[in-house]
């Protein structure tokens, strides 16, 4: 037997007994007559101890060993002298009669304790030591924890959990793909599936009725702090349901979680249509922690002599609250901030409610205190808060003025990670037109339904239709989205249409979707939740690397692995592949 104990177990109750514990070695401290060692596994530290009665053999054995050396120790375990109340063992040593080494350890690159001084790169090079970590682990631990609690809970509803195929035919959904070349096939291809989306309507096809997979999705898009191009999603999908039932299904998933880790229900899950999303918060997923609402004053603004105001479509303002004491420097900085290239805006006019009742703006020599007081009651302003106002075309304004109204409540403190606030935003638009490519493209996915009281709209102004899609957003953060499908063969024909499929084209990328729905096709709809996301949020993090064993960099690489690399000419012979790299950027 390896270990009797773990180094997390043992307690004062336990002092007089023999033990054998196996583990890592955290620290060695030799205080000449006595030599203390903190073994450490996954669950806790022990100290042992080796003191002046020791054989020579074993002090000996003792002074050889080095930080991360895998011991097995057998000793009798007693109450410390001075005892450490922050350790759970730290009432009791061991006092060790034998220690052997079952591993060396050369010196590991970066402390393994929680305070490391280990760069990113370098932890991410050596992830297998940072995985030792207890505030690495804890992480992984409450994302397996998350992963059973959610498949109980699914499975308490019937869902059936179904594997699907990772080698397939490209999905749509709006990233680009990886792809893996087929040896037996020269010259084609599978995808790696972006998401399970088609199979798991074939499985409704397939009478399933209820289907869910905790399951890896690639996607080969640009990376943040919340995207990785491989990522897990909780996927699932219900036959015979309207919007509603999805929703109140997987908002009973969300409380359930919350209540069972986090011992708390988030109250409320607001709904708001995705045109009020973007009218008051400028945002697909607005962070509805705090207010700081949009307020149009585009009908107020214009009409004096300012060109910038006359000539824009859109004129918006936010009231920062308690600000009207920002100083230039802090205003300019602002400014510089919302002209950045990621945000583009032309520039940001203000207006400082003083605490005294004066009204003082960046744009004085056009309005005077009468014009300013109407912007501020507009916005709901009292003395001592400051308006904040972006001008331009409507859509995009929108959007920068969403960028500034997260910036401020960074600054004002006002997205408490302790809060959590889900909501709802329902009725996306089906479309969305593309500048780039000028053609309609699935603002979800194609198989999305239309509202059915829009479908009229589909001839004449398709970009007015809407879709019954509906995505999760917490505290500004997309933790799932979905949609209820189109389950008519005619329907979905007409959407390969409008998004520019030839039917010939239609027939070879979705063939096999188009055919299934002749045979009897269920009304269907579902949702995928970006699992990663959900335990990075639970857990309070920013990032959704810390949730995964094995992530990828900001440039997709594996730096532990060194993956991607290059791969043998044989091997790429066998693959009928030649390769040709036009330009190495590195
Ligand atoms: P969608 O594309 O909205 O929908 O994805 C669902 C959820 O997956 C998460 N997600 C990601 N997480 C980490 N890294 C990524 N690169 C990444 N991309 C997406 C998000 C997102 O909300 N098939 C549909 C679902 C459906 O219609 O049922 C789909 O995949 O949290």
């Amino acid at each position: 037997m390896y270990r009797t104990h773990t180094c997390g177990e043992l307690r004062i109750e336990n002092a007089g007994q023999q033990t054998t514990l196996a583990g890592w070695v955290q620290r060695v401290r030799n205080l000449g007559a006595m030599t203390f060692i903190d073994l450490r596994d996954r669950y806790g530290i022990t100290q042992l101890v080796i003191d002046d009665k020791a054989s020579a053999e074993l002090k000996a054995a003792a002074n050889e060993l080095g930080r991360e050396f895998v011991v097995q120790v057998k000793g009798t375990v007693r109450e410390r002298e001075s005892k450490n109340s922050k350790m759970t063992t730290g009432d009791i040593e061991i006092q060790v009669a034998e220690i052997s080494v079952l591993s060396p350890s050369d010196v590991p690159p970066f402390t393994i304790q929680n305070d490391t001084d280990g760069g990113d790169e370098l932890r991410m090079k050596y992830r297998y030591l940072d995985l030792r970590r207890e505030a690495v682990r804890e992480n992984l631990v409450l994302r397996s924890k998350m992963a059973i609690i959610v498949r109980n809970y699914l499975d308490s509803l019937n869902f059936i959990e179904t594997e699907t195929p990772v080698l397939i035919k490209s999905t749509p959904e709006g990233a680009r793909d990886f792809v893996v070349p087929s040896r037996m096939n020269p010259g084609e291809f599978y995808a790696l599936p972006q998401s399970p989306q088609q199979l798991k309507q074939l499985l409704m096809v397939a009478g399933f009725d209820r289907y869910y997979q905790i399951v890896k999705c690639f996607r080969d898009e640009d990376l943040r702090a919340d995207r990785q191009p491989e990522f897990t999603q909780i996927d699932c999908e219900m036959a015979f349901v309207e919007q509603n039932d999805v929703l109140n299904t997987f908002e009973g998933l969300t409380r359930h979680l919350f209540r069972e880790v986090k011992g708390f229900d988030p109250g409320e899950f607001h709904r708001m249509p995705f045109a009020e999303a973007m009218e008051k918060y400028g945002s697909d997923k607005p962070d509805i922690r705090f207010g700081m609402t949009f307020n149009d004053i585009t009908a107020l603004a214009q009409g004096k002599d300012f060109p910038v105001f006359n000539s824009a479509e859109y004129i918006v303002a936010i009231c920062a609250e308690g600000c009207a004491e920002y100083t230039r420097k802090q205003l300019d900085a602002l400014t510089e901030y919302m002209k950045r290239q990621q945000i583009g805006a032309k520039g940001l006019v203000y207006v400082k409610y003083g605490a005294d009742g004066s009204l003082k703006s960046s744009v004085d020599k056009f309005y005077d205190e009468t014009d300013l007081k109407k912007w501020a009651d507009a916005c709901g302003a009292k003395p001592g808060d400051l308006l904040l106002i972006l001008s331009g075309e409507k859509a995009k304004t929108q959007i920068q003025m969403g960028a500034l109204r997260l910036e401020m409540a960074r600054q004002l403190n006002l997205m408490d990670k302790n809060v959590f606030c889900p909501l709802w935003v329902v009725d996306f638009p089906l479309l969305e037109w593309d500048e780039d490519t000028s053609r309609w493209h699935a603002m979800h996915h194609p198989f999305t339904s239309p509202k059915p009281e829009d479908i009229a709209m589909l001839d004449t102004e398709p970009g007015k239709v809407r879709a019954n899609a509906y995505d999760l957003v917490i505290n500004g953060v997309e933790i799932g989205g979905g949609s209820v499908r189109i389950f008519d063969s005619g329907l979905q024909a007409k959407m390969f249409g409008l998004l520019g499929f030839t039917p010939e084209q239609a027939q070879y990328q979705f063939g096999f979707l188009m055919n299934a729905f002749k045979y009897g096709a269920p009304p269907h709809a579902g949702i995928a939740f970006g699992f990663d996301r959900l335990v990075s949020m639970f857990a309070g993090l920013d990032s959704i690397r810390d949730v995964i064993a094995f992530p990828k960099n900001n440039t997709g690489r594996d730096v532990m692995m060194d993956a991607p690399s290059t791969i043998a000419n044989e091997q790429l012979d066998e693959l009928n592949l030649k390769v040709e790299i036009k330009e190495v950027k590195k």
